[in-house]
């Protein structure tokens, strides 16, 4: 039997994401997000949803623009202190030991040593409540050769990234293939 457990959003699970944006003065900030994921394949586009208290909420409004940057294991506990400090008080950049450049289309700064970065354009923002969701055309994406399958794609067990799921953890076991193990059943 099934009980209701409260109304909240659950992270089942919720990437971890790290939004890059410049502030006004060109000092680039880090921000760790969970409220995060794909929402549209034409044109392809991400959103991460931000409150408006954050630092990054300035800046991607004041940009038009983030980077997306995914870590992998090796990067949480930089990950999570992106998620802890507010770039308006620190230079996490530099506590963090990781370096940044600017994105190659978009005024955003993105992480050297994360494997995965995608720059995307603000598109829309839609104010829900607590947080402001942010829509972000992908205009590139760039990703070290060696996660890389044989067809150019993401092979998920070289990648190494990890997920929020009571903890952070990392993504190991396949279940099924998409639109294929279901076929039995059409
Ligand atoms: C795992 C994790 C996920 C988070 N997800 C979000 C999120 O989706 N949206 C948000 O507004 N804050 C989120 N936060 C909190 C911000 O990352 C945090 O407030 C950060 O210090 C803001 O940085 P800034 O002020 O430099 O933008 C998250 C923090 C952690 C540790």
């Amino acid at each position: 039997m099934k009980k209701s457990i409260g109304l909240h959003p659950l992270p089942f699970p919720a990437p971890v994401w790290v939004v890059g944006t410049y502030d006004g003065e060109g000092r680039p900030d880090m921000m760790t997000a969970a409220w995060a994921g794909v929402c549209c394949s034409e044109p392809p586009c991400v959103s991460v949803s931000v409150r408006p208290s954050r630092h990054t909420y300035d800046n991607i409004i004041l940009n038009e623009c983030f980077s997306v940057n995914l870590p992998t294991a090796r990067y949480v506990r930089e990950t999570d202190y992106f998620g802890l400090v507010s770039g308006r008080d620190r230079d996490k950049i530099e506590k963090s030991g990781l370096s940044v450049k600017k994105g190659r289309l978009i005024n955003a700064p993105v992480i050297r040593e994360f494997p995965l970065v995608m720059e995307c354009r603000l598109i829309r923002q839609v104010e829900i409540g607590s947080h402001t969701e942010f829509i972000g055309e992908i205009l590139d994406i760039r990703a070290e050769e060696g996660m890389l399958d044989s067809d150019g794609a993401v092979d998920s067990e070289k990648a190494g990234f990890f997920v929020l799921f009571s903890g952070y953890r990392g993504i190991d076991s396949l279940v099924g293939d998409p639109y294929s193990v279901g076929k039995e059943l059409v």
